[in-house]
């Protein structure tokens, strides 16, 4: 019997990086998953390849109506939603306090911060209606350490804020059994690091690791299945860093 048997879950940014490898890490250990993502045509791609266990659902996570249709139909797909992964994000542009427009900060901040609200707001009361859940929302370590060599005061702000909303959400619904957790990955090899590093750079990055290698989005997928999973009843309102030791030095 896989782990996640007889769960009912929703992944943002489930197209590729993270959010696939969560989705087909799911999937696998027997949970039923809407995948959802703004590139609905990847998206739909790897529901074809999962099966009859998986959805796919167009999701821009800043857009409220968007949620309430998301959750709407995995509600009449599966009946009900157990686990929420809020993994889609974004990077925005690398620039510090004072090179940053006003519409870039907000941007960053309406998918990776806002998002994480709406998501919650979104699914919580079905949660609720069904007798509880698991919320694992996805940060990094730039939401633990101000400013590592990133230079992104937009994306610090709302990788912060990320672990920020997962503690007063965890406090709030403790009593009512639904668990919120936040995962803090450091450098991961997904289309968002390769946008941005060559194979050089990642191994020149690589070397300040403790580990001497950066991780693989396969890695993350292991810990939010755990984290989503009934193994960990009596976790919630923490940070779960996954980085290799980089966060120790
Ligand atoms: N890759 C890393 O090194 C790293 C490290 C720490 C944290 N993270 C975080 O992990 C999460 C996943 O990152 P990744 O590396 O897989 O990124 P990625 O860019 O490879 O994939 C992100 C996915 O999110 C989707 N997306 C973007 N905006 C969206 C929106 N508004 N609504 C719905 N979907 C949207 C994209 O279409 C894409 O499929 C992000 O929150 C990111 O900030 C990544």
């Amino acid at each position: 019997m896989g782990r996640l048997q007889n769960k009912i879950a929703i992944v943002t940014g489930a197209a590729q990086g993270m959010g696939e490898a969560i989705s087909r890490r799911f999937v696998a250990e027997g949970a039923r998953v809407a995948l959802c993502d703004i590139n609905l045509d990847a998206t739909e791609k790897l529901v074809a390849e999962l099966g009859e266990g998986a959805i796919a659902a167009r999701l821009d996570v800043s857009d409220n109506d968007d949620w309430l249709r998301v959750v709407a139909l995995a509600r009449s797909s599966f009946g009900c939603v157990n686990i929420l992964v809020n993994n889609a994000g974004i990077t925005g542009p690398t620039k510090g306090l004072l090179d940053l427009d006003e519409e870039d900060f907000l941007k960053v901040c309406s998918v990776n911060q806002t998002g994480v609200f709406l998501g919650m707001r979104a699914v919580v009361p079905s949660m609720l209606e069904d007798g509880g859940g698991a919320i694992v929302n996805i940060s990094s370590i730039s939401g633990l350490l101000a400013n590592y060599g990133t230079n992104n005061a937009a994306y610090a702000a709302s990788k912060f804020a990320v672990r920020g909303l997962t503690k007063f959400a965890a406090i709030e619904f403790a009593e009512r059994n639904i668990r919120v957790n936040s995962v803090h990955p450091g450098y991961t090899r997904t289309p968002m690091l390769t946008a941005s590093l060559n194979d050089e750079q990642i191994e020149m990055a690589a070397k300040n690791i403790p580990s001497k290698r950066v991780c693989e989005p396969e890695e993350i997928a292991s810990l939010v299945v755990f984290l989503a999973s009934d193994e960990a009843p009596y976790i919630t309102g923490n940070e779960h860093i996954i980085d290799g030791g980089y966060t120790i030095v």
